[in-house]
């Protein structure tokens, strides 16, 4: 009787330590992709939106940035951005999985093939904003950055 009380509480101890593990691991990683669309990454610069990448207005004061992620690159790499504009940042990756971190901001994406990834941002300050890649993607992962000019 009493073995069974005991088993009861080191299963239930076990449970309770793989959760808090469980949910410590999902608060710190990435965010995991907010839109789960599935797109063809063969057929990226095909697929709407990301057939016309960069900044496209699409409200008063809001727009739209569309980017692409590939080995080792973000394109488009001239993005202009209005100060205080509303953006919602598209993204999606044409080979494998990237990250897209913009420094100084809170802006921190996992950019997996065949997903899209969005967030709204709008940058307050003006400036040269850099964004890398922070997920190992290959031997130019180090080199893999651009930056956007907020005026
Ligand atoms: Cu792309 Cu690291």
């Amino acid at each position: 009787k009493l073995e069974k009380i005991w088993l009861i509480i080191g299963v239930g101890t076990l449970v309770v330590f793989l959760t808090i593990i469980g949910v410590g691991a999902f608060a710190h990683g990435n965010e995991p992709p907010s839109d789960l669309t599935i797109l063809d990454p063969q057929k990226v610069d095909e697929t709407p939106p990301f057939n016309e990448p960069g900044l496209k207005k699409i409200g008063e004061n809001e727009y739209e940035l569309i980017l692409i992620a590939q080995a080792f690159s973000f394109f488009p790499n001239d993005v202009k951005i209005p100060k205080g504009a509303t953006v919602h940042i598209k993204v999606t990756s044409k080979d494998v999985v990237h990250g897209l971190q913009i420094v100084g901001t809170n802006v921190n994406m996992m950019v997996t093939p065949g997903h899209v990834n969005s967030l709204t941002y709008s940058f307050k300050e003006p400036g040269n904003y850099l964004i890398l890649c922070n997920e190992y993607c290959g031997v130019g992962h180090q080199a893999m950055s651009t930056t956007i000019e907020v005026t």
